[in-house]
């Protein structure tokens, strides 16, 4: 990994406190650390152990494959909410659901977008199989969603080819991705986005350094360094409230001149966000 990344600590006071008031559930996350800790041994590869665990999961229990299986509903619903509420996402727009997993926040968005306007890209064909299962099961073939499967993020795929997104949404997705990627994604997202299109994405923020953390498969950004990346490709970051079930922190990117077209933006680093529609909220 070229960025510097640091370890997150073994103890902090914040997962002790989680212990103190959870212990059965302290224990099912030590053990869980430590068998993906186990696992990612036996691979050189990130990628591949990544591909490996999402496969696994996927076999295993679709829904926790993605996250806590006791927030599927929640976070199904708040993808929903969030996108139509707080971004404005419209039925006739076009939406680019970028790591969309096995459709868990994609079902409901492609019943409520306009036939062919979502377009779902996953790195793991596993999950995507699993995702079009959904879709039958749901009745939304007749939505014709276009699902990818990407080896980069570079938005090559010939599939791609014409889509412009009024917004590329990213959920739980950069905090999977290490520091090459993230550049890698920031530096092509413009490819596919829509003039004035933005890009949500949710992040762990983290003071000044990059974390990995020690579950194998998370990392932390400082908005600081997702700020420098997306400025070194014409883009400008700002972060925005989004109340998440499971408490991620969210970081929308769009092209700077449209950025500083609009007059309500504050210069960067005033201790102001934006709501996802473009409304400040004070953090
Ligand atoms: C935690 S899941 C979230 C899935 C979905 N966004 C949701 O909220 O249900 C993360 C997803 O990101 C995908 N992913 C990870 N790295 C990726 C990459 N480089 N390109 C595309 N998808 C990726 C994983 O395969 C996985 O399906």
């Amino acid at each position: 990994m070229s960025a510097d990344v640091r370890r997150e600590p073994l103890f902090t006071f914040a997962n002790a406190r989680k212990a103190v008031q959870n212990p059965a559930e302290a224990v099912r996350h030590v053990r869980q650390r430590l068998a993906t800790r186990f696992q990612r041994l036996r691979y050189d590869d990130y990628r591949e152990f990544y591909l490996e665990t999402t496969k696994s999961g996927v076999d295993e229990d679709p829904a926790a494959a993605v996250g806590p299986a006791e927030l599927w509903d929640e976070m199904r619903r708040w993808q929903h909410e969030f996108l139509v509420d707080e971004t404005g996402l419209d039925q006739e727009d076009y939406l680019l659901d970028l790591g969309c997993g096995v459709l868990r926040g994609g079902i409901p968005l492609i019943d409520y977008l306009e036939s062919g306007h979502y377009t779902g890209m996953d790195i793991s064909a596993d999950a995507l199989a699993k995702g079009r299962e959904f879709v039958i099961e749901h009745g939304l073939e007749a939505k014709d969603p276009t699902l990818i499967q990407n080896d980069d993020l570079r938005f090559r795929e010939p599939a791609l080819d014409g889509v412009e997104a009024d917004i590329v949404w990213a959920q739980s997705v950069l905090t999977h991705l290490p520091p090459e990627d993230v550049r890698e994604l920031l530096a092509n997202v413009n490819r596919v986005l829509a003039p004035g299109g933005r890009f949500y994405a949710t992040i762990y923020e983290s003071d000044e350094r990059i974390i990995e953390r020690r579950n194998g498969t998370g990392f932390e950004y400082p908005l600081a360094t997702l700020r420098k990346w997306a400025h070194e490709h014409d883009l400008r970051a700002q972060p925005v409230a989004c109340d998440h079930p499971n408490d991620l922190d969210m970081v929308v990117f769009e092209a700077r001149e449209a950025a500083l077209a609009d007059k309500s933006f504050k210069m960067e680093g005033e201790a102001s966000s934006m709501s996802a529609s473009g409304q400040e909220v004070t953090r």
